[in-house]
Formats: C-alpha cells, structure tokens, sequence
C-alpha cells in the first residue's frame, strides 16, 4: 500500500453513509462496493463522482458495464449535470468494452497509469472489476490486471471506488474473490427480504475500512429522486 495515504476523509457523498465511516472514506483508498445487481452499486458509485464534481475536483468513471448515454441519464434523473462537468474537462467517463478484452486489458495495462498520473483525477470509479477480472484468461493475469489497476488509481492519489458484483452463492464475497483482499475497504449493500410482509429493504454494511473505527451495523438505506441516502441513526432493522 502506499505511504502517501493521508488522514483526510473524503466524503462519498451519501448522506448517512460518511456517518457510518466516521467522516468519509480516508483519502487515497480503494473501496470495494459490493452487491446483487440493482442494490444501487453504480448509483452510489455517479454519487461519489457528483460530489467531487461539487467541489470543483476531477474525476473519472471507467465503465466496462453500462455505456455512457445510460450512465448520463443515471446521473440526470438524480439532478446531477455532468454535461457541464465533462465539457470543463473535470470530468472523463471512459467505456471500456468487454467484447474487445485484448484492447482493453492493454489499455488497463499499459496506458492507463501513465494516463491517471498526468490527468490525476481526485476521485474513480471503476464499474466493475467483476466484469474486469472476466477480460483476464487465467487466474495469474486476473490477479495482475486487479493489483495493477488498485495500485495505479492508488499512485495517481485518488480515491477509488471499485464496483462489485457479491457471488449469489456467498453474498458478502465477490465473484472473482480478489477484489476485497486488493481494495483498503469493503461497503457491502444488500437486500433483507420479508417474505411475510412483501417487503425488500435495502441494507448497507461496512465489513472493512483501514484506518477507520467504522460502524459494523447493517444499516438500511433508499434510493430516491436525488440518489442513496443511509440511515446511520436506524437501530433495529426489524422494525422499519
Ligand atoms: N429515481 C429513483 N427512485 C427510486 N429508486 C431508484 C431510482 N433510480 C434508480 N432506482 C433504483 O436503483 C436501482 C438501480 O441501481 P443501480 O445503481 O443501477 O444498481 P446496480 O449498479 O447495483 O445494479 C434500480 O433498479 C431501482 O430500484
Ligand atoms: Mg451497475
């Protein structure tokens, strides 16, 4: 890990959920959010990147997922404008396409340090590192392209925020069952189902954040017209 990490906090820019991690994450972190899909990974991750954009940083969204008109679109239904962003250059979304894995492990490789050192954005996003370890053909290039990335996003001073698909099988685990051991923190968002009550509540969990004297509770969060907002102050799940 790198000596540069500093004690400063950055805020994730979700109410509630900086609370949970005493002030934000600790600057220059990789964070591993993990999930089932639709739990709100790629929400909280144009979150992150909106409250950078707030304080005037630069930030970058790596996509390997989603293209960038729907990313956009994400952002606007939550009143986010990365129009304005974009066209000051502070903010860069890049789409890598998995279907062209030789070029885009390449590019992760080889240009993308020397990119993120001269740009240095304040804040990344990559979405997501499951579909990134899919790019590798072995388990040696898989582990390669995971370090290697976390390690460039680390040296160009970043906060990094790696998306993650959680195995179906093992919730609180990824699919490639790197990604927590690379990343400095692991947020995990998951559903509560009730089946009595027809009822899916949606719950944020922080299983690891160095240097943080984080709550270990399940707290439960929404997603609405303005992004995720956690109820740090929730004490009984049950209830709600
Ligand atoms: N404006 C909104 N109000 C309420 N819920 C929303 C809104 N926008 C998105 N969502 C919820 O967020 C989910 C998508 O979140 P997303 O960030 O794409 O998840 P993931 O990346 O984990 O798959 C949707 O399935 C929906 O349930
Ligand atoms: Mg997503």
């Amino acid at each position: 890990m790198s000596a540069s990490i500093s004690s400063v906090r950055v805020s994730s820019g979700v109410g509630g959920l900086d609370e949970m991690l005493k002030g934000g994450f600790p600057q220059g972190h990789v964070v591993l959010v993990l999930g089932p899909p639709g739990a709100g990974k790629t929400s909280l991750g144009l979150q992150f990147l909106n409250e950078g954009l707030a304080h005037e940083e630069r930030v970058l969204y790596l996509s390997l997922e989603e293209d960038l008109a729907a990313l956009e679109a994400t952002a606007r239904q939550f009143g986010w404008n990365f129009d304005d962003a974009r066209k000051k250059n502070r903010l860069k979304m890049v789409l890598m396409d998995p279907q062209h894995a030789s070029n885009a492990m390449k590019r992760i490789m080889s240009e993308l340090p020397r990119e993120l050192d001269e740009w240095k954005p304040r804040r990344i996003v990559v979405d997501s590192v499951s579909l990134l370890s899919l790019l590798a053909t072995t388990d040696a290039e898989r582990r390669e392209v995971i370090f290697n990335l976390a390690a460039a996003c680390r040296h160009c001073g970043a906060t990094t925020v790696f998306v993650g698909e959680s195995d179906p099988a093992h919730p609180e685990t990824s699919r490639d069952g790197l990604a927590e051991y690379v990343a400095d923190g692991v947020v995990l968002l998951s559903y509560d189902e009730d089946p009595d009550r027809h009822r899916v509540r949606l719950a944020i969990r922080v299983v690891k954040m160095r240097r943080t004297a984080h709550l270990r509770s399940r707290q439960p969060y929404t997603i609405g017209a303005r992004g995720m907002e956690v109820d740090a102050k929730a004490v009984d799940l049950t209830s709600l």
